[in-house]
């Protein structure tokens, strides 16, 4: 997936310009164009993995070169490394493989999901500006956007954007940043995008280039086969590597897919705040995690299917959101905007479901789960082929407090649920053996419908 059409010495398994469209991004996950100006390693099957903090400059006047040429490479000439920090060529190849699964201009990577959402905002912001944001966010950005940023002066307000008047009036003359997931962790709105860009552009345009603001999607929920914001209208995108697209759970990430004119900012962001990704979780992530996305989403997302049906028809079962149910309820936005780029509906691997009765017995399954399920783990982080549960409540969504849950609209009983590549009905013999422990231990009571969920 590098940049096309570079190479013109023949060698190497490369797509003539102009073909790349004739084949599935399935295959261009796999393949990549797997030769790239950044490094030539076109004898290689798979590209190997460079590992040096520092690289030889043979004269002083390449050093200089080197320093001169950062943050903006030429296109086409050879790269001149310098230092690990300022870029390394495994990274840079997996950089130009998400730019393009995202049909973006420039992909910049970071340590982890949240390097990369500090970086999207720095790059933006000075003191005085506005970011506008959703009102529920995972609880790492919420704890960005509420401590850290109004420290440093940037004014942060909280709407919902699912509503596209919410975020009209609250556009200002300094609001530099619109920020929102979707799917929103953990309760799975899908916002529409396309109507937020609009109500962008209308702001947008009368205003100087460094004036504008910038609509930025977190796609950690749906991952660059599932959805691409920016064909919707995001000006940039952000995602955790962490999660479905590295899919092992071994390696952390992060990445901002932007426009070229912010590519410069990104890397000296990067250079200075020092959240690098490691070599090494680039490799993997090329290697392992890119190319195997398409095929384990689509199993992952069927599992989840079959998981979510089977919650819905459970009777201790208050609500499941789940983008592939009937039930759900942005299924038309969703329809529209988590497509993957071969044409399929891409409902997800995430589900999100409260039980009658609400935070009790919540904790309760939980907590059996942990104790006695075989197919089913009690741990944060999402998209790994473990399938895994929590309480965004009370672990990944804390930091929202008492107030943000309340704010952000989020039920204290909620269960998100990672689907991974478990056979399902070893997924729903757990949930089975949990649901009767549960009736047995609290009693039809507590679980009845006509409670009150919390
Ligand atoms: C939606 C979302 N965005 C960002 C992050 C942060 O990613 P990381 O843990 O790689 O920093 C997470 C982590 O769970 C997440 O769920």
């Amino acid at each position: 997936m590098a940049e096309r059409g570079k190479d013109k010495s023949g060698m190497g398994a490369g797509l003539p310009e102009g073909r790349e469209k004739e084949y599935t991004h399935q295959s261009h996950y796999i393949h990549g164009r797997m030769m790239s100006w950044k490094w030539d390693f076109r004898h290689h099957v798979v590209p190997p993995i460079s590992q040096s903090v520092t690289y030889r400059l043979y004269s002083s006047s390449r050093g200089a070169m080197g320093f001169e040429r950062f943050p903006e490479p030429k296109e086409g000439e050879p790269p001149v490394y310098i230092y690990d920090r300022l870029d390394e060529p495994t990274r840079a190849m997996l950089e130009e493989n998400l730019a393009f699964a995202h049909g973006g201009e420039v992909a910049v990577c970071f340590a982890s999901g949240m390097a990369a959402i500090a970086a999207a905002l720095g790059v933006l912001v000075r003191a005085g500006d506005r970011i506008i944001a959703h009102r529920l966010l995972y609880g790492c950005t919420h704890s960005l956007l509420e401590n850290w940023l109004p420290r440093l002066g940037v004014e942060v307000v909280r709407v919902d954007l699912n509503s596209p008047d919410e975020l009209d009036q609250a556009l200002n003359h300094r609001t530099r940043a619109v920020y929102l997931e979707t799917p929103v962790n953990p309760d799975l709105d899908v916002i529409d995008i396309a109507a937020l860009r609009a109500v962008v552009d209308e702001y947008n345009a009368d205003r100087a280039p460094e004036e504008r603001a910038y609509l930025i999607v977190d796609n950690t929920f749906a991952t660059p086969y599932g959805q691409q914001p920016l064909r919707h209208g995001a000006h940039m995108v952000v995602e955790s590597l962490t999660k479905d697209v590295g899919g092992f759970g071994t390696v952390m990430g992060g990445v901002v897919v932007a426009p070229r004119e912010l590519y410069d900012d990104l890397r000296i962001f990067r250079k200075d705040f020092g959240g690098v990704m490691a070599p090494m979780s680039a490799w993997n992530i090329l290697v392992y995690g890119l190319p195997t996305l398409p095929v384990r989403l689509h199993a992952q997302q069927e599992t989840a299917r079959k998981v979510a049906t089977w919650l819905e028809n459970h009777p201790l079962v208050r609500e499941v959101r789940y983008p592939g149910l009937a039930s759900f309820p942005d299924l038309e936005v969703a329809k529209r905007q988590m497509v993957s780029p071969d044409g399929d509906y891409m409902p997800g691997f995430l589900i999100y479901f409260t039980l009658h009765g609400g935070l009790e017995p919540a904790r309760a399954l939980l907590d059996f789960l942990a104790r006695e399920a075989y197919s089913i783990t009690l741990a944060v982080s999402l998209g790994q082929v473990k399938t895994l549960i929590e309480l965004p409540s009370a672990m990944t969504h804390a930091a929202l407090g008492e107030e943000g849950i309340t704010e952000g609209g989020l039920e204290p009983g909620g269960i998100r649920l990672s689907v991974g590549l478990e056979n399902p009905d070893d997924l729903i013999r757990d949930f089975e053996r949990g649901f009767d422990w549960l009736r047995a231990e609290l009693g039809e009571r507590t679980l009845s419908p006509q409670r009150r969920s919390g």
